[in-house]
């Protein structure tokens, strides 16, 4: 592909990686492993982050995030000079934005870091290229403001320039594979972009690249995480009817699953992660007004630890001195995430509360990274905790000894010791 001339004979050639730059703006879960396979596939990769240790980490080969494999795609693509890390982006043939894009605390999107990013590259876009959003956006996100900041004004959107949203799916701890196996939905500002990207996907990607415009594409991911997040929460719904009715909600469940039609998900101590508690505002913050089962589902979500916090002081009122184990702080089981955790709102709410003393245990947050408040090891907290509550179904946790829990007054928000 070119960076400085857009004739329709150099538009039109087949992309083939060895002869393509692509700039990632935004090296962190979704950014580095992407850049890492384009690498490893042959494009020449210039990664981007605003955090300088970050870029320093990656040019050292290493890696900054846990995910399965990704040390060694990251290793392998810095050594073969495939991949390499800057804090200021740079020309390139292909642009792609991953960075984060959270909401404010009044639950509105907060686009500063795609616009900031978008800025960014402007001074590099160059007629042919080919600009990505792949964060997770609000409709509208890829028209008013990556085309607005990213593109200067005389390059014409599916004429000399291509621009597109083509969001991730991906599974965390399962990034690598999933990046790469999974179908993608690609939508352009126009049909030329999305053609121009979907022939970009499918340079990598074995799923089916799915071709639409931009507003359908950012919209499709919003109703895939809403729709996560509107089935959880007639999970989570259930689980409290259950503690009302004084009824397992587990046994409630698998017996109501036994139904030929009936699937109902799995209870937890919240929703956590930043995508699928965070998203589904997007769409509330798009159509208020005709959004109230996504707008209530993330309240029925976000209520589910203040109910497991209550039940856990309960609890703790018969001992005298009573001390909490509570195992687990990620967002989900067996990462490093803390993003929006229950886990983590749950143990420090427990703390406030001044409910007893709180031993907190994860295996996978480091006590060096973390210094909110002290982490005990499993044994600890298992051999001094009188109540004990699972908070996240890390497998370390799955074999503490039946022995040892008979010990205790259990609160298993997952079911994992059912
Ligand atoms: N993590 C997931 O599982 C997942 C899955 C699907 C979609 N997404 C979406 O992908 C996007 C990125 O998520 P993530 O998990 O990779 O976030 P992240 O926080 O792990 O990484 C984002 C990176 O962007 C960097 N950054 C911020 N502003 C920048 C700028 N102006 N220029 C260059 N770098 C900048 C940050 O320093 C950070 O390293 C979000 O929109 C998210 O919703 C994430």
């Amino acid at each position: 592909m070119s960076s400085d001339t857009h004739s329709e004979s150099r538009r039109a050639r087949p992309i083939k990686p060895s002869d393509t730059t692509v700039c990632v703006m935004g090296l962190g879960y979704i950014g580095l492993p992407t850049a890492s396979i384009l690498a490893n596939k042959g494009y020449h990769v210039h990664g981007v982050d605003v955090r300088p240790e970050v870029v320093e980490t990656i040019n050292r080969g290493q890696i900054h995030i846990e995910e399965p494999d990704l040390d060694i795609l990251v290793r392998s693509a810095v050594n073969s000079g495939q991949l390499k890390a800057g804090l200021e982006p740079q020309p390139a043939d292909v642009f792609i934005i991953c960075v984060p894009t959270p909401i404010n605390p009044d639950h509105s999107p907060d686009l500063s870091y795609v616009e900031q990013a978008a800025r960014a590259i402007r001074p590099h876009v160059r007629a042919g290229n080919l600009v990505i959003l792949e964060s997770t956006s609000p409709p509208h996100t890829t028209e008013r403001i990556v085309l607005r900041h990213a593109v200067p004004d005389d390059l014409a959107p599916g004429r000399d320039i291509f621009v597109a949203h083509c969001p991730e799916r991906v599974l965390p701890g399962r990034i690598l594979l999933e990046a790469v196996q999974n179908d993608r939905v690609v939508g352009g500002i126009t049909p030329a972009c999305s053609l121009k990207a979907k022939e970009f996907y499918e340079t990598f990607v074995n799923g089916n690249v799915l071709a639409t415009s931009a507003k359908t594409a950012e919209v499709t991911k919003l109703v895939e995480n809403s729709y996560r997040d509107v089935n959880i929460a007639f999970a989570n719904e259930l689980s409290i009817l259950a503690d009302e009715l004084e009824i397992d909600p587990w046994e409630l469940i698998s017996l109501a699953n036994r139904h030929p039609r009936v699937n109902i998900l799995t209870p937890g101590p919240g929703v956590g992660g930043h995508c699928i508690s965070v998203d589904p505002w997007f769409l509330v913050h798009a159509a208020p007004k005709i959004t109230p089962l996504i707008r209530t589902a993330r309240e029925v979500n976000d209520a589910k630890p203040h109910h497991v916090v209550e039940h856990v002081v309960e609890l703790a009122r018969q001992f005298a001195s009573p001390r909490i184990g509570c195992l687990g702080l990620t967002y989900k089981a067996d990462v490093d995430d803390l993003r929006e955790s229950p886990s983590l709102d749950i143990v420090r709410e427990l703390r406030k509360r001044n409910a007893g003393e709180v031993l907190a245990c994860d295996p996978y947050v480091s006590p060096e990274r973390f210094t909110e408040f002290p982490l005990y090891s499993l044994a600890d907290v298992l051999h001094r905790s009188q109540v004990l509550v699972l908070l996240t179904d890390h497998r370390q946790f799955r074999d503490v000894p039946r022995k040892v829990l008979q010990e205790k007054v259990i609160v298993d928000t997952r079911g994992l010791w059912r």
